[in-house]
């Protein structure tokens, strides 16, 4: 919408939190709070979206500034609010960078999981020309603002602070979600009216219901049944249990469209999880940042994956460790990773490679066939085809001062317990026995042996116990 500008609230001082970070830049599903917000705001495409800062507003300002990039298509704007005396108050100091044509639309920064189509609903039903409030049915509406209606029902005389309410209004259950559009000419006559001769003696945003109504405008509700998209966060009990929320929802979704969990309840996304056909995934895994799985792949329980792509088939067995940070990893198809592997950024597996317990591999390709099953090292490495690594093997990347590439070439055989010191090649083909130190290229096809020559004595005794 051309004409939209969008108001955040996020100055109040979250002292349930009991936290140093500001509330707002807690995570939910690995996301700042502000940040879900922010993505809700930015689908509505606005002209502008003002952030109202005030408790940690300097930290607050540069994360936000640094969530929305610099390619946002909205004008990212900060209005500080020094001291916070009320939502109405908070409002108040958009209000200069707020123009008069147009519609503002107020949202709540520790309300993360609004929906970007019930916005939508919400500024339609408004039109620009009508205030339209967001409100929820509440089982228990203990602390929220009540909706007071006409007796007709179509239309909201009020909205009254627990605080301050009569028994009769804290019977409603009906009550304001934080969330509302109102045709900002409108907005800004009646933000000048608001007073704080109320029981908590702040200036209420909610009270501009009552100067509509004085005026003669219509105040629309537009009422939704699911709670989560407006649950606030106050207190770490109310983010966990948002969480938890969230991820059942993702959970959901992906069952939805075909992924087997084998629990639903036992599965974290911090970010976003693409899935393919036929992928299962046992439980207590996490995913982080942007993983995706292709068709029928399998996780095991206990896996951690972030940034990272699988492809078709793989099987990453339980208590694997997979990330990929900003260099990423791949996984290739019909690979078998795990258990207890660690695949960090720049790990490149082919089609079939076997990584097997207790081995970790960075910044390091290995081709079609190549295996490490147990106990190995390979960093900054690359392996040809067909590879065999033995246990307890390690390329020695790492000279103290700058890191050095090993390049093994297809079809090598590396013995058990050697150390492959960097920069150095082995060629197609060739083997390098076990426990050997290689230092030295070792040509194609040759057998390196690069250890102590064994030797055998006769003349030698073994110790035995003395007795006192
Ligand atoms: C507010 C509404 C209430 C509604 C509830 C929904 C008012 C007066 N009441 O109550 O009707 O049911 O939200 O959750 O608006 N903030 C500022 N500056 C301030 C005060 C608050 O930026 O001076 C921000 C807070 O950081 C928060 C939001 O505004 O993001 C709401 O403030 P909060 O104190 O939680 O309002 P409630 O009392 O919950
Ligand atoms: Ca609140």
């Amino acid at each position: 919408m051309h004409n939209l500008d969008i108001v955040i609230m996020a100055a109040g001082k979250g002292t349930r939190m009991k936290s140093a970070l500001p509330k707002v830049l807690h995570t939910l599903a690995g996301r700042p709070l502000l940040g879900h917000v922010l993505a809700a705001a930015s689908a509505l495409q606005p002209r502008s979206v003002v952030a109202i800062t005030g408790h940690g507003a300097t930290e607050v300002e540069a994360a936000t500034q640094a969530m929305v990039g610099a390619g946002a298509a909205f004008a990212l704007k900060f209005a500080r609010q020094e001291p916070q005396l009320g939502t109405g108050h908070a409002v108040q100091q958009a209000v200069p960078l707020l123009p008069d044509e147009g519609t503002t639309l107020i949202l709540n920064g520790d309300v993360p999981l609004i929906g970007s189509a019930t916005l939508q609903a919400v500024l339609d039903a408004c039109a620009g020309a009508q205030p339209v409030l967001l409100t929820v049915e509440f089982a228990d509406p203990t602390g929220y603002g009540r909706i007071v209606r006409n007796a007709a029902g179509d239309a909201v005389l009020a909205i009254v602070e627990h605080k301050d309410a009569t028994p009769a209004q804290r019977s409603i259950r009906e009550c304001y979600s934080g969330i509302m559009a109102v045709p900002t000419a409108m907005l800004k006559r009646w933000l000048g009216q608001l007073t704080n001769t109320n029981s908590q003696g702040e200036y209420y945003l909610t009270d501009v219901v009552q100067h509509a109504v004085a005026d003669g405008v219509q105040v629309l509700a537009y009422k939704i049944t699911d709670t989560v998209q407006v649950d606030g966060v106050n207190s770490p009990v109310q983010l966990a249990a948002l969480e938890r929320a969230y991820q059942l929802r993702h959970a959901h979704a992906l069952m939805e469209q075909g992924v087997r969990l084998a629990d639903p309840a036992r599965l974290d996304v911090r970010g976003e999880l693409l899935c393919a056909q036929d992928v299962a995934i046992d439980v207590s895994c996490i995913f982080e940042g942007q993983v995706s799985l292709g068709q029928g792949v399998r996780i095991g329980a206990n896996c951690v994956i972030a940034n990272a792509r699988i492809d078709a088939g793989a099987v990453i067995h339980p208590f694997t460790h997979i990330d990929g940070e900003r260099l990423g990893v791949q996984v290739g198809p019909g690979a078998l990773v795990g258990p207890f592997a660690r695949l960090r950024p720049g790990a490149q597996l082919g089609e079939g490679v076997h990584i097997g317990n207790f081995v970790e591999v960075k910044n390091a390709t290995l081709a079609k066939g190549a295996k490490a099953n147990h106990l190995a090292y390979l960093g900054d490495a690359t392996v040809g085809e067909r590879v065999n690594y033995g246990a307890g093997s390690i390329t020695a990347n790492y000279d103290g001062a700058n890191k050095h590439r090993t390049v093994i070439e297809a079809d090598v055989h590396v013995g058990s317990n050697s150390v492959l010191v960097a920069p150095v090649t082995i060629g197609a083909g060739a083997t390098v026995g076990a426990g050997s130190v290689v230092a030295k290229d070792v040509p194609p096809g040759k057998l390196a042996v690069a250890r102590a020559r064994q030797v055998n004595m006769g003349n030698w005794q073994r110790p035995e116990k003395k007795l006192l």
